[in-house]
């Protein structure tokens, strides 16, 4: 029986206000049509507006709203798979392209913040690599080496990271990375899109797009948006039924937000050396947030946990992996002195360790896709907006080789096929019990996936004790979704599709909901439509 657990709620929420325009309500004639509002997105956008493209955004939900919120917003060029791993996969030239492009894109972020006056918090800091105390694998010389030779600039090794009495082990410092408030940033963009010219839309869901000349986006409510260009900026593509999906793996990350006292936290970027690795590092709170506590911001500021990573829709112990990054945090900052925000979010792993833009394989020239973040979408969604500008406007990009989704790298197949294999385990699921056997056994605002017959229900009780139920086959490619009670969603174990408890898409690849139960009844019986369930069907 799920237990009950706590609701999610992310510092940046709490203290930043993102513009939300509302929908699009007629059809639309534009340059580029970008779809989804996240730093991917609206960095796109932003820089195609000022290149003087006519552009528009949509989203189906906030902007912001989606992975970009749920970030702790480390700018860096220290990439979670690590350069080791970067240059043993795809050689030392490319190695120093990821380099050289995620530094880049921090210094784009730091001079859109001076040229639009984003008061974002954006600071330069260094970033520390530590080992866990006793871990004799922690790989950090020969990270050091490979880091090195990627002409990281100034990186060295130390005796231990900067954290009061928390003995780290050794470290390896990498100066000139930076932090900021994710939201405020994308407040900015979208103040800059607007101003020239650019539109915006939320609660608009793309349900399909057709490459050509010209593309047509179709959106929920029935608007079409007629565009030379189309980008994807939807975290993993939506519109792709398996050749993107393939290459990436969807983790879901956790991460808590302890109030400190203010200063005793050295400001820095720390991860260290565990699997999965933790990732820390304190936001100020200044008075000019918009901030709800009734700690003063003068005081205090937020110290962020993050790790806990698992594969989307493969744990059921959400609420545990709080509890433990909690229980971490604790023992190593004494000074916590209460946690306050608790939240997750979707990473999106390239099987090769490096993100994919640019034109989207076996689509039209004339659709473009960003995705595979890595951990590190805050600069990966930068470099995306770089490219993605570059190749629309027709202008040689450096880094556009470097991450086009059509790479094939030879040397990741071997997590190519272990990925790809753990999908098609979950498809077992079909023929598994449900997580009840009744409805009735279901406590109010939780939800479960129960057996009816050959097929399997997405049920979930509201606190006022009103049941909702769906089917719980994922409309992407036919797995069955898991209940997540922390979040409160259905996650797909396939390829990360997420769906709120009443069963509304949140989070590709799926494009729509889970079918209410009486057009997968009709689905079920009718062979000619029996499709809509089968993997080789076109979106
Ligand atoms: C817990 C956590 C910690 C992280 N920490 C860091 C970090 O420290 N540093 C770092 O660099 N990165 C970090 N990341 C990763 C980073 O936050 C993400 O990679 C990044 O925000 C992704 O941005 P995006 O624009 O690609 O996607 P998103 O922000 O997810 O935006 C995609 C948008 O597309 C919209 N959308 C989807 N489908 C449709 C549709 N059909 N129609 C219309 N709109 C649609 C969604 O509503 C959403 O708003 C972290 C992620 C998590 C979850
Ligand atoms: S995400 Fe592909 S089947 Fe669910």
């Amino acid at each position: 029986m799920p237990t009950r657990s706590v609701r999610r709620n992310s510092l940046w929420t709490a203290t930043g206000i993102v513009p939300q325009p509302g929908p699009l309500s007629a059809d639309l004639q534009v340059d580029v049509c970008v779809i989804g509002a996240g730093i991917a997105g609206l960095t796109t956008a932003y820089l195609l507006a000022k290149a003087g493209k006519l552009v528009t955004v949509l989203d189906d939900g906030a902007v912001a709203g989606g992975n970009t919120q749920y970030s702790t917003a480390h700018l860096t060029a220290v990439l979670d798979q690590r350069y080791a791993k970067i240059e043993r996969l795809h050689g030392l030239k490319r190695a120093r392209g990821a380099a050289a492009s995620h530094t880049a894109a921090i210094d784009r972020i730091e001079s859109i913040c001076r040229q639009e006056r984003i008061n974002c918090d954006f600071t330069r800091v260094d970033g520390y690599l530590f080992s866990s105390l006793g871990d004799p694998a922690d790989g950090l010389d020969e990270e050091l080496d490979a880091a090195v030779r990627a002409r990281l600039w100034g990186v060295e090794k130390v005796a231990r990271a900067p954290l009061g009495a928390f003995a780290t082990g050794p470290a390896l410092r990498f100066p000139g990375q930076a932090q900021f408030h994710p939201l405020r940033y994308a407040a900015g963009l979208v103040r800059g899109i607007l101003r020239d010219g650019g539109r915006i839309f939320t609660a608009t869901r793309a349900t399909a797009i057709e490459g050509g000349t010209p593309a047509h986006v179709y959106t929920g409510a029935g608007p079409v948006v007629t565009a030379d260009e189309v980008v994807v900026a939807t975290s993993t593509p939506i519109g792709d039924r398996f050749v993107m999906h393939s290459k990436l793996a969807p983790y879901l990350s956790y991460v808590i937000g302890a109030l400190v006292p203010r200063g005793s936290v050295s400001k820095a970027l720390f991860w260290d050396t565990e699997k999965p690795y933790h990732y820390v590092r304190v936001q100020p709170l200044t008075p000019s947030h918009v901030w709800q506590g009734d700690q003063s911001p003068g005081t205090h500021e937020v110290l962020l946990v993050g790790g806990e990573d698992h594969k989307t829709g493969q744990a059921c112990d959400h609420a545990e992996r709080y509890h433990r990054l909690e229980v971490w945090g604790r023992k190593r900052f004494p000074m916590i002195e209460s946690v306050r925000f608790r939240w997750s979010g979707q990473v999106m792993e390239s099987v090769d360790g490096l993100g994919f833009v640019g034109r989207n394989p076996l689509d039209a020239p004339n659709v473009f896709i960003a995705t595979g973040d890595s951990g590190n979408g805050m600069t990966q969604g930068t470099i995306a907006g770089m490219i993605l500008t570059d190749l629309i406007m027709d202008r040689e990009n450096e880094y556009a080789a470097l991450y086009d989704p059509s790479r094939k790298t030879l040397k990741a197949v071997g997590t190519f096929v272990r990925e790809n294999l753990n999908v098609l385990r979950q498809y077992g699921a079909w023929l598994t019990p449900g997580d009840i056997e009744s409805v009735g056994q279901l406590a109010p605002d939780t939800g479960a996936v129960i057996r009816r017959g050959l097929s399997k229900l997405a049920v979930y009780r509201d606190s006022r004790g009103n049941l909702h139920q769906r089917s719980a086959v994922c409309p992407h490619l036919g797995a069955i979704v898991r209940w997540n009670q922390a979040d409160r969603t259905f996650d797909c174990p396939c390829y990360g599709s997420r769906f709120d408890c009443y069963g509304k898409v949140i989070n590709g690849p799926a494009s729509r909901d889970l079918a209410r139960i009486w057009e997968l009844e009709a689905l079920l019986r009718t062979p000619e439509t029996a499709g809509d369930l089968n993997p080789t069907a076109s979106w």
